[in-house]
This record gives C-alpha cells, sequence and structure tokens, in this order.
C-alpha cells in the first residue's frame, strides 16, 4: 500500500480579506501539497453578521427574511477545487432552538447555504451536532429535511460528534455520544446519505467505544493538532490510544482531517502532521492479517448461501475452496492420524463423501504414499456433480495412478458392499449443519466398521453471536422487500461490533448420530453496554479427528482458514437493547416438505431489585423488548434437500 492511497485532509484558516476565487487558489495548493481534502465554511464572516442584522431588524417587524449570500459573503466558487473540497455548514446556528424565531433564523441560514452548495456541486457536507440535547427531535427533523433537499444532488451529510463525551469522574457514559447519533439516524431511517465526523479526543478511549464506531458509518477522523504530542525530536505524533483507533480504523480507511493547526507549536511544521498520519496508516495497512486481504471486495456483501447439495458448483468455485491450503493441511493431519491409528489392520477401506474436484481426495492419496500404506488402503471417491466427476477420473489417471474408485451419485443412495474404516467429508457450511451434511452422512453410518470406523469430521457445532451491524440492515432496507430479513446470508462481516465477548454454541452434530436432525435451541447472553442489535453472526467448528479442530468462532478462528465467511441472520426490526440486559435467542432448525430451514426470535430481559414482605428484596426478571419469529417454518429462504438433476 503506498501513501498516496491515505487520504488526509485540513481545515486551513481563510484570511478574512480573502475572496472565494483566492480559496479557489488556496485550496488547490492544499491539493498539490499531497491534501486530498479542504474543509472550508459555506459563508464567511461576513455573512453571520448580515445574517444577524437582519434578524435584529426582524424584531421589529412581523416577518424574518434572511438575505441569500452575495458574491463576498461566500468561501466557494465553483470550479476544479470543488472536488476536493467539503463544505462546513455554518457552527454558529442553532436549528433546534427553543425559541422559535432563533430556530427559524437557523432554518433559513441553513437553506441558504444547502442551496449554494447545490449549485456550485459540493458533495460532502459537514454539520455541527446538536447544542440542547433535549431537543434531539427537532434536530433530528431538520436532518431528515436536509437530506429530502439533497437528494437529488446526492450530498453526503455527515454530523460531526466528538468520539467519547469528556470522561469525568462519576458522570461517565462512554456511549453517550453513540447514543445521540443512534437516535438521529433510527429517526431518518438509516438514510445512507448520512455520515459521521468523528472528532479525536486527547485522553484515552475505551476499546469497546472505540469498536462500536467502528461498525457506523464514519467518513472522517477530525483530529485537531491539540490531540497531538510532541516528541523528543520535535515532531508530532499521536498517543498510543489514538494510534490505537487509527490501527483499528485502517479497513475503514476514513478521511482523517486535521484542523486548528494554526494553533500549533510554532516550532512544528504543519506538514509534519500530514507526514506522520500518512507514515502511520501506510504502516498500519502493512499489517493486515490473510483473511483481512483475502476477498477484500467482499467486505459487508450479503451472499445467498451455496447449496451444494441441491445445486452443482462450478469449476471456480471448487478452485477457490482449493486454495485454502489450510483447511487441507488440518484434514491431512487428521486422516494421517486416523490411518495411524488403525494401522494394524490388513485392509482399510477409506470413502471421501463429497469428493468435489477431488482436494480431499489428493490429501488422502498423498498421505497413504508416505506412510506407504498403498496394498491396504482401498479408496473410494463418492460425488453427484457429474461434471465434478469428470475432473476426478482425469486427476485419477494422471494423478493418482487410477488407483482411487470414483462413483457418481448421491451418497444418500449408495449401498456398498463392504464397511468403511474412514468416511471422509467436507459438507460444511458457514453455520456447520446449513450444508446439509448430517442429512447427507446419517444414511452412510450403516456402512462405517462397527469396531474399527471413524467419521472425519467427528463433529461440528453451531455458534451465534448478536451483532450491531448498521450498513447491512440499511443494505437490506434498501432492497424495500421485507423476507429479504427472513433469509440468511454469508457475509464477510466488517463494519459491525459483536454485542458480547463470545458466540455462544448453539448445537452439535456428531457422527454416529446419536441426535435428531430437528434442532431447537434457546441461547442466552448478557449485554453489558448498550446497544442496537441487527442480527446475529454464524460461526461454526469442527472436530475433525481427536484434538484436530477447524473453528470460524471469532476468538478461537483457526489462523489463514479462508474458506468460510461467517453466516448472517438479519432482524427485521433493529432491537435496542439497554446496559445490562439479558438477551434470550431462540434458534430452530427444522425440516418439512424436503427442506430444511432455520428460524429465529430474540427476547431481552432485565432484572429488577423490588423489596419483598418476608424477604429483604427479590429480584424479578421483566421482559423489555423482542422481535417477532424470523424465517417461521421456512417461509422465505429454506435448503433444499433434493439434487437438480
Ligand atoms: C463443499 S464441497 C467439498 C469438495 C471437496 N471434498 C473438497 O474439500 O475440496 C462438497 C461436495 O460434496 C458434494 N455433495 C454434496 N452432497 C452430496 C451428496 N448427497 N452426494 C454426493 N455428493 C454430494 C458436492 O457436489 C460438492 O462437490
Amino acid at each position: 500500500m503506498s501513501s498516496s492511497h491515505t487520504r488526509v485532509g485540513v481545515k486551513p484558516v481563510i484570511p478574512s480579506k480573502s475572496s472565494a476565487r483566492d480559496n479557489g487558489e488556496l485550496i488547490l495548493g492544499y491539493t498539490q501539497a499531497g491534501y486530498s481534502n479542504v474543509l472550508v465554511s459555506i459563508t464567511n464572516l461576513q455573512y453571520r453578521e448580515k445574517s444577524k442584522r437582519a434578524f435584529q431588524l426582524s424584531k421589529n417587524s412581523s416577518s424574518l427574511k434572511v438575505p441569500s449570500p452575495s458574491a463576498q459573503d461566500v468561501n466557494i466558487y465553483s470550479g476544479p477545487h470543488v472536488e476536493s473540497t467539503i463544505g462546513l455548514i455554518a457552527s454558529w446556528i442553532e436549528l433546534e432552538h427553543e425559541n422559535d424565531s432563533i430556530a427559524e433564523f437557523s432554518r433559513q441560514v441553513l437553506m441558504h447555504e444547502l442551496e449554494y452548495a447545490k449549485f456550485v456541486g459540493l458533495k460532502h457536507l459537514i454539520i455541527a451536532p446538536p447544542k440542547d440535547l433535549l431537543r434531539l427531535s427537532q434536530f433530528s427533523n431538520i436532518i431528515q429535511d436536509i437530506l429530502q433537499f439533497t437528494s437529488e444532488s446526492l450530498i453526503t451529510i455527515s454530523v460531526s460528534l466528538p468520539i467519547c463525551e469528556e470522561l469525568q469522574e462519576n458522570s461517565i457514559d462512554p456511549l453517550g455520544t453513540w447514543d445521540m447519533w443512534n437516535s438521529i439516524r433510527t429517526s431518518v431511517d438509516y438514510n445512507d446519505r448520512l455520515k459521521l465526523s468523528l472528532a479525536l479526543a486527547k485522553g484515552s478511549i475505551p476499546l469497546e467505544v472505540v469498536y462500536r464506531w467502528y461498525s457506523e458509518p464514519v467518513s472522517c477522523l477530525l483530529m485537531s493538532s491539540s490531540v497531538f504530542l510532541i516528541n523528543n525530536k520535535g515532531y508530532p505524533v499521536l498517543s498510543k490510544s489514538n494510534q490505537r483507533i487509527l490501527e483499528i480504523f485502517k479497513g475503514k480507511s476514513p478521511l482523517l482531517l486535521l484542523h486548528g493547526l494554526e494553533k500549533a507549536p510554532q516550532t512544528v511544521e504543519h506538514s509534519g502532521y500530514m507526514q506522520y498520519l500518512k507514515y502511520i496508516t501506510v504502516k498500519n495497512h502493512q499489517t493486515l492479517s490473510k483473511i483481512d486481504e483475502f476477498g477484500m471486495s467482499h467486505n459487508d456483501v450479503l451472499l445467498p448461501p451455496l447449496q451444494p447439495l441441491h445445486q452443482n458448483l462450478d469449476n471456480f468455485t471448487y478452485s477457490v475452496f482449493e486454495c485454502d491450503t489450510v483447511k487441507y493441511d488440518l484434514y491431512g493431519k487428521a486422516i494421517f492420524s486416523a490411518l495411524n491409528d488403525l494401522s494394524q489392520l490388513t485392509k482399510i477401506n477409506i470413502a471421501i463423501a463429497g469428493a468435489g474436484k477431488g482436494g480431499l481426495v489428493d490429501c488422502v492419496f498423498n498421505i497413504i504414499t508416505k506412510l506407504e500404506m498403498q496394498t491396504k488402503c482401498v479408496v473410494t471417491a463418492i460425488e453427484k456433480n457429474s461434471s465434478a466427476v469428470i475432473s476426478l477420473e482425469q486427476r485419477n489417471i494422471m494423478n493418482w495412478g487410477s488407483s482411487i474408485q470414483i462413483i457418481h451419485t448421491d451418497m444418500r443412495s449408495w449401498a456398498p458392499k463392504e464397511s468403511y474404516n474412514i468416511i471422509i467429508s467436507e459438507l460444511l457450511g458457514s453455520f456447520g449443519c446449513n450444508e446439509l451434511s448430517p442429512e447427507c452422512l446419517k444414511p452412510l453410518e450403516q456402512y462405517l466398521d462397527r469396531e474399527h470406523g471413524i467419521f472425519i469430521p467427528q463433529e461440528y457445532t453451531s455458534h451465534l453471536i448478536p451483532v450491531s451491524s448498521p450498513k447491512l440492515y440499511a443494505k437490506l432496507q434498501s432492497l424495500g422487500n421485507p423476507d429479504a430479513f427472513h433469509k440468511q446470508y454469508v457475509c464477510k462481516l466488517h463494519e459491525y461490533s459483536p454485542c458480547c465477548h463470545k458466540a455462544n454454541d448453539l448445537w452439535t452434530f456428531s457422527h454416529p448420530l446419536k441426535t435428531d436432525l430437528t434442532k431447537r435451541s434457546i441461547t442466552t447472553f448478557r449485554i453489558h453496554a448498550k446497544t442496537t442489535i441487527h442480527g446475529l453472526a454464524g460461526y461454526f467448528s469442527a472436530r475433525l479427528y481427536k484434538d484436530i479442530i477447524i473453528s470460524t468462532k471469532p476468538d478461537e478462528h483457526t489462523q489463514d482458514l479462508i474458506s468460510w465467511f461467517p453466516f448472517y441472520f438479519p432482524l427485521e426490526m433493529p432491537l435496542y437493547v439497554t446496559d445490562d440486559t439479558e438477551l434470550e435467542v431462540s434458534m430452530i432448525r427444522g425440516h418439512s416438505g424436503g427442506r430444511t430451514w432455520y428460524s429465529w426470535s430474540l427476547e431481552c430481559f432485565m432484572y429488577l431489585i423490588v423489596p419483598s414482605e418476608d424477604r429483604e428484596e427479590l429480584q424479578v426478571r421483566i421482559r423489555t423488548n423482542g422481535t417477532k419469529i424470523h424465517n417461521h417454518k421456512g417461509r422465505a429462504y429454506a435448503i433444499e434437500e433434493s439434487i437438480i438433476s
């Protein structure tokens, strides 16, 4: 990653006598110096005075009419520099003021500025946060008006907010500002043109607050010169806490917007701030993990899950599977260990159920060769996809010395004459059982050698965690189809925040199966900090053999395993929960009419301590909120158990 990918912006001091034409030159000068954007107030001090005079005059008359700005009142003219200019809406207005005349005055100034911003072609405006928090709904109403007024010109409106309220003793609600933002964007129904400009602070910010903001549409990180420290070589640097914030935000690449440089110590070159930010962001990008880098273009893309049983996978999909060397290495270890444990047998029958293009067959072949067990191992590959069978046959001739017996069939109707010692499969989806591994493997259990029989994987477990993911909610909502919230998706979750520290286990399938294929599970999460839940992220872990495990669970994710993105179960209505909520998630894996489906619902509870007559105090559990049942009986989405011929 080169420094040109890092976006650093600046809010320069505009000289009071400077004309809009001079400012155009000034802005171009900044972009030539390496800044990608320049923040400039739409109107100047002169307009402020002029508007205020009109306001004073209106006190003696019945109607208030703020004049529209003239050529001398604006800071920006149209021109090539507009593309890199961000407009700052007047911060001296009070849109939500309780005095109707002040609110109306503010509204008129705002409308003049918006009209002009549209005219010159600004694409990004920053607006100051509400000053009176008791009148938040009025502010939200105005934001809605702004979004409507700018809808055709597709202007992004970014509300500037401090990352956290001042952390004072006894009065700390680190998520107070987030709560305010949550209320505004809920009022405007998650409009995707409403963004945030977050102002970093001098002090350190709790990580849970940073992660919460990460899931929100942050377009800029505002960085005053006062949040920088000056190191002993005289260069500006960030505190460890702010460096950490930039590292966390590296995946979002927000604009880093410097301001207040005029107040920086005189010994420090202004360009030093930009150079430092470019240096640190390039360094952060060098630490992207393999999984971060893999499929970056898939971040937050909602994909329908594959159904390899019902449909036939194509060559490209198989080739992507075969890139995951970690998966095959771990399967290889499990197969090696199982073969070692069965080495006393004179004949070992091995079946690969769902062999695809032969990734696992290759694993088995190599291990048998390495262990010099060719004479006692008989390998059978079963596959229902006729095109994949052709690939298997070709590879058998070219790579495996025609030693593999290939059977083109649905494994559920396969009836071998002999029993098998090792049955290997990889029929796992992002949620474990969602590609119908239990249904496919159950009929094979009768052919597993009772005394010396091993399934690989031996068992797999599905896991869940509630998540806040405003971006995914907004995406699904924009489809205008409520059924979209009743389907499940595969998604490389990116701009999201988990609502608790750990994913919970839902259910486990072990082979040979000891339980029913239908599952019902209620799992409880403790949510400590208030949040809005938009959906559930699903993961799986599989015990291949003994202690050889593959897992996509966030806290134990197998390093560099890339085959599976998480599962996502959305909620039709975001669920706001307060601090210390107990959340119950109910999930069903059901079957009907040759289809398997998941349905899910959530309920929230709070505990109240109430005085009691016979005891000192009593704890009462109160239901505070809940959702509808999603995808009841698979009405919107189900996994087909049939094979398309
Ligand atoms: C996820 S792919 C894994 C392919 C291969 N084992 C690998 O790891 O590279 C699952 C394969 O199982 C096959 N399959 C799924 N259900 C099957 C069934 N009932 N009978 C036979 N093959 C099946 C699919 O066609 C697909 O090729």
